[in-house]
């Protein structure tokens, strides 16, 4: 049962005021719920083109406790098409948000559905069943639609509207515009327009020769030839598909220049040690929060590496395989220390806006874990570069951070590709047997709405 609204305000108030912080939220640093506070709700939630759902708790309220499986199960059924939110209302650095936006009781849910102008959403209260299925029937329900429903009577009107503006149409058998798609549609936003037609719309079947249902097609603009995706109908592969003509909107959009310094112009700062706190440290305000010296663990032997991230339980890990030191005390070759420094910064950054993000770890050459690893993924096993990979033993994915020639681990490249692993998108490789040193107990729920 939710709190009265006549006894909730103040009841709210006085716990508000009165709890101490507890550090730990309801939701680990491995759940699929985005974490959210008042410093970024504006840059996540607020500012993006995706629809959301954020809940406000507070981690003892016991129906706040009650939801979060059923929270987490929706979050992952609606990966990659809408944001499936928390904030912790007891941290006392949420608290006036919180109470701005109108929170009286633990469980608060609210939509957030984006609006014609951009940072103007519909905020709506939530009082759905708290079951995964409401919550995704109703936040599905809200999903911006910006795919045009094209018929033979108006596809050519459409294809020749913004002739050089890439488009992309799903052939479908379905009437109705699904979640996918629409999500699709949304990352794209302003770069592909994106139709779909019908099965019984035959001369446009007709037109591009589609035999099959559902079928993606992209035509690249101009008069480029059409070009037929083949893949799984998943939102992942399709945005990379769709990425080869046009990239996706990055979300969160780069920070407004109202907050603080922008990232883009922050270089990482040359130095033999990544514990030396970077100038741009200077970005965790307010001062009254302690800095801490940017760093990531160290895992030192196979057994640690295992038990941090090779168990089939284990969540998204990022590991830099660092390359053997050419001579016994030398430093790290540059492009080695530069990416611990990019991952420090970042995993830093992360930590002082109290977003849980999942842990970074270096792991040292002389790390026989390392080698094997290396050795399982198909990397170079001479040690002499640094690898960057992202894995996750639960979900039995890996990728490889692609440094460019080895040139490249600046912290802007390297913090796009950490964001592209945190929101899902681009290519993942199936960890190959024996990664994961147990067998496989959990397989990760198909979302039940997800195919077109
Ligand atoms: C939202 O869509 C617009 C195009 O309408 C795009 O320019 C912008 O980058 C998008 N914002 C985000 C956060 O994706």
């Amino acid at each position: 049962m939710m709190l009265q609204p006549s006894s909730a305000l103040v009841l709210v108030a006085s716990l508000l005021a009165a709890l101490p912080v507890n550090a730990d939220g309801l939701y680990t640093k491995k759940s699929p719920v985005l974490q959210v506070n008042h410093k970024n709700y504006d840059q996540l939630i607020a500012n993006s083109n995706h629809t959301s759902i954020v809940e406000f708790y507070a981690p003892w309220c016991g129906h706040c406790q009650n939801l979060k499986p059923a929270y987490e199960k929706a979050a992952k059924n609606l990966e990659g098409l809408a944001k499936v939110a928390a904030v912790n209302c007891d941290e006392d650095e949420n608290k006036p948000f919180c109470g701005r936006m109108g929170v009286q009781g633990f469980p608060t849910l609210k939509i957030v559905t984006p609006g014609k102008k951009p940072g103007k959403p519909r905020v709506e209260d939530y009082k759905g069943a708290r079951s995964t299925k409401a919550i995704v029937e109703a936040v599905v329900d809200r999903i911006p639609n910006h795919v045009k429903r094209a018929t033979d009577k108006d596809l050519d009107t459409w294809l020749a509207q913004e002739e050089e503006t890439p488009k992309a149409i799903l052939f479908t058998e379905k009437g109705t515009t699904s979640a996918l798609i629409r999500a699709l549609a949304i990352d794209f936003l302003g770069s592909i327009h994106v139709a779909q037609v019908r099965n019984k719309e035959s001369e446009a079947v007709e037109k591009f020769g589609i035999t099959e249902f559902p079928t993606l097609v992209l035509l690249p603009g101009g008069d480029q030839d059409p070009i037929v995706y083949d893949g799984e109908l998943k939102k992942a592969p399709m945005v990379e598909f769709l990425s080869q003509i046009a990239a996706p909107n990055p979300d969160p959009a780069p920070k407004s220049p109202k907050s603080s310094t922008p990232r883009d112009t922050q270089k990482p700062v040359e130095s033999p040690d990544p514990k030396i706190v970077p100038d741009d440290a200077k970005e965790a305000k307010p001062a009254s929060v302690p800095i801490p010296a940017p760093s990531i663990d160290t895992l030192p032997t196979a057994e640690a590496l295992e038990a941090a991230c090779l168990l089939p339980k284990s969540g998204t890990c990022i590991l830099a395989l660092l390359p053997e030191p050419t001579e016994p005390d030398a430093d790290l070759p540059s492009p080695a220390k530069d990416a611990l420094l990019s991952l420090s910064e970042i995993s830093h950054k992360y930590s002082v806006r109290r977003h849980k993000l999942f842990p970074f770890y270096s792991v040292p050459a002389i790390n026989s874990g390392s080698q094997t690893l290396r050795a399982a993924l198909g990397l170079p096993e001479d040690q002499t570069s640094v690898e960057i990979i992202a894995l996750s033993g639960r979900r039995g994915w890996w990728r490889r951070y692609d440094s460019a020639e080895g040139a490249e681990y600046g912290q802007d490249r390297v913090e796009a590709w950490i964001d592209a692993v945190r929101l899902g998108e681009g290519e993942k490789e199936k960890l190959p047997e024996g990664v994961i040193v147990e067998e496989k107990v959990e397989e990760q729920p198909a979302a039940d709405h997800d195919e077109l």
